[in-house]
């Protein structure tokens, strides 16, 4: 396969690049009444409307070229097939065995894991169904009324955002917290109010080694023996969520109480193996089901339908067209949905793990730019902080609208206002406003440039009907799979995370050099001996 660069649509791309990037939105809209429909695809109950993106006819067909000759669809079955393509750590890559149904068959390395897969459902659900009903009692008898999941990165972040973006769905008469930050805040504030008799900690960790999350579940052993007064305790209020059973053994837990999940599954991938826990135990095991079809018909989706309407290709081609030719380094995620408040979040360990990476499959250094920077915040608060900037400023940064035509809280006419502000936004950035339009307002001529919007940025509007369990479950693999393609295309391993390494063996070097009560010898550079001789009186006297 010809490497990225060499590939006759790239070179054509660059061409075609040169001869409409100051092509504006307003041209191509005058141009073609139809370029809604044209730009537009509906498929697994979303609305994907991509007109308001600097493209024609030719850009997408040179882009979906670019798949093609990029061995995207092959990339993808070999995935599909459980072939290890996370060669670095030479491992398959199946998330979409997670959401399989249960007559599925996908292999790794011969066995078909559908079956086990479900197994952990089915004790997931059992385990769940005595939390909830009462019939799991805490150590001194009581109900566990109290869920504190602790994990980090994938244990962490994907049940946080499934609580939060499902919360209409959740037992309103239990608590929810989640623990994820080494700093003792964290795990002080989540259980200030809680009784240690009716709380369950689910201590999530894919490796049962991370320093974060070892921690905070230390802690929450001595939070909950001090107060229960019996080591005994640990076996009602304990559950662990891994792949490692003899390090959940070693911390204490009965492995009868671990569920489990394997190495084929990467944390950023997790939320729907049994990392998803807590949304199980939140939103009950039905609802979970819903949320799995939902990822289910969005693989489904990804693995046949054809490019030219498949989303989640789409959508990574965009990423691909606005990062490797207009030079664009981040995406806006806006939900227009309280509830997904936590969902930019998630999406920023889902892509910037996955595709922060600097040399390809090969290990050769890549010669394009790869992932982009993702964040946002929910509509309209980002409408009042940072918008100006993506308005005026003079970035180009597109934007994904993700809003929904009914809420769960029909409240006045809030949610007309709401979906009012995503459409204007979405066609301001596009359309902008011109001098001549401010002029004929009345503006002073001094005025007129602060005032005009050149508009021509990008934006995507992703529209579906409400946001439930089976809609989050699309969405979120919505984005799995274009992260999958971007990938793909940068020919990088976008399943592994190498980067975080360096810091973490630093930090466990660190460490005893703070707390250290003799005067270590330091070996670091001159700003870090010196931070550390500065941090470390505070360190060792608390
Ligand atoms: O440090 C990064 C990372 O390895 C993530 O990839 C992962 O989601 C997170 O740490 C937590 O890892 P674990 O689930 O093994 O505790």
């Amino acid at each position: 396969m010809p490497s990225l660069l060499e590939t006759s649509a790239w070179q054509a791309l660059q061409v075609h690049y040169a001869a409409i990037r100051d092509t504006h939105l307003r041209e191509l809209f005058a141009n073609d009444r139809d370029r809604a429909t044209r730009f537009s695809t509906d498929a697994v109950g979303l609305h994907f409307d991509y007109s308001k993106h600097r493209i024609t006819e030719e850009t997408l067909r040179l882009l979906l070229q670019l798949a093609q000759e990029c061995g995207v669809a092959e990339r993808r079955d070999a995935m599909f097939r459980g072939e290890h393509i996370n060669v670095t750590e030479d491992r398959a890559v199946l998330h979409v065995a997670l959401r399989a149904p249960r007559d599925a068959a996908i292999m790794v390395d011969g066995n078909n894991v559908v079956p086990a897969v479900h197994a952990v459902l089915d004790r997931m659900a059992d385990f769940s169904e005595r939390i909830r009903s009462g019939a799991w009692t805490g150590f001194t008898g009581k109900a566990i009324r109290s869920v504190v999941n602790i994990g980090i990165g994938g244990s962490d972040l994907g049940p946080v955002m499934a609580y939060e973006a499902l919360r209409p769905y959740t037992r309103r008469d239990m608590n929810f917290r989640f623990v994820s930050n080494v700093d003792g805040t964290d795990f002080a504030e989540a259980t200030r109010d809680l009784d240690p008799a009716e709380t369950l900690f689910i201590i999530s960790s894919k490796t049962f080694t991370t320093l974060e999350t070892m921690t905070n579940a230390h802690t929450a052993r001595n939070w909950t023996v001090q107060a229960l007064g019996n080591d005994a305790a640990v076996k009602n209020h304990f559950v662990a969520v891994s792949t490692n059973t003899a390090e959940v053994g070693k911390f204490g837990i009965d492995t009868q109480n671990m569920f489990e999940f394997w190495d084929w599954v990467g944390g950023r991938y997790s939320m729907d193996s049994a990392i998803g826990l807590s949304t199980m135990l939140a939103i009950g095991p039905n609802h979970f089901g819903e949320m799995l079809g939902g990822f289910h018909a969005m693989d489904e989706h990804f693995r046949t339908a054809p490019f030219e309407c498949n989303l989640p290709v789409l959508m990574g081609l965009l990423a691909i067209w606005y990062t490797n030719f207009f030079g664009a380094e981040t995406v806006a995620v806006i939900p227009y949905d309280q509830y997904l408040k936590r969902f930019p979040a998630y999406l920023q360990q889902l892509t910037m793990e996955s595709n922060g990476k600097h040399v390809t499959l090969e290990g050769k250094r890549v010669a394009y730019d790869t992932g982009q920077v993702y964040w946002g915040e929910p509509g309209t608060n980002g409408q009042h902080s940072f918008f100006q900037l993506i308005h005026q400023g003079t970035r180009l940064i597109p934007c994904d609208f993700i809003a929904f035509e009914a809420t769960h809280n029909p409240l006045g006419n809030h949610h007309a206002l709401l979906l009012a502000s995503v459409l204007a936004q979405a066609e301001a950035l596009a359309f902008g406003k011109t001098p001549e339009e401010v002029r004929a307002e009345g503006n002073p001529d001094w005025l007129v440039p602060h005032r005009s919007f050149e508009g021509n940025r990008p934006s995507t509007f992703i529209l579906g009907d409400s946001l439930t369990p089976e809609m989050l479950g699309k969405l979120v693999a919505l984005y799995e799979h274009s992260v999958f393609t971007q990938g793909a295309i940068w020919n990088i391993d976008s399943f592994d995370q190498w980067g975080v390494e360096l810091g973490k063996a630093l930090a466990a070097r660190i460490a005893p050099e703070l707390e250290s009560a003799a005067e270590p010898e330091l070996h670091h550079d001159s700003s870090t001996n010196a931070l550390i001789k500065r941090l470390r009186h505070t360190t060792v006297s608390s």
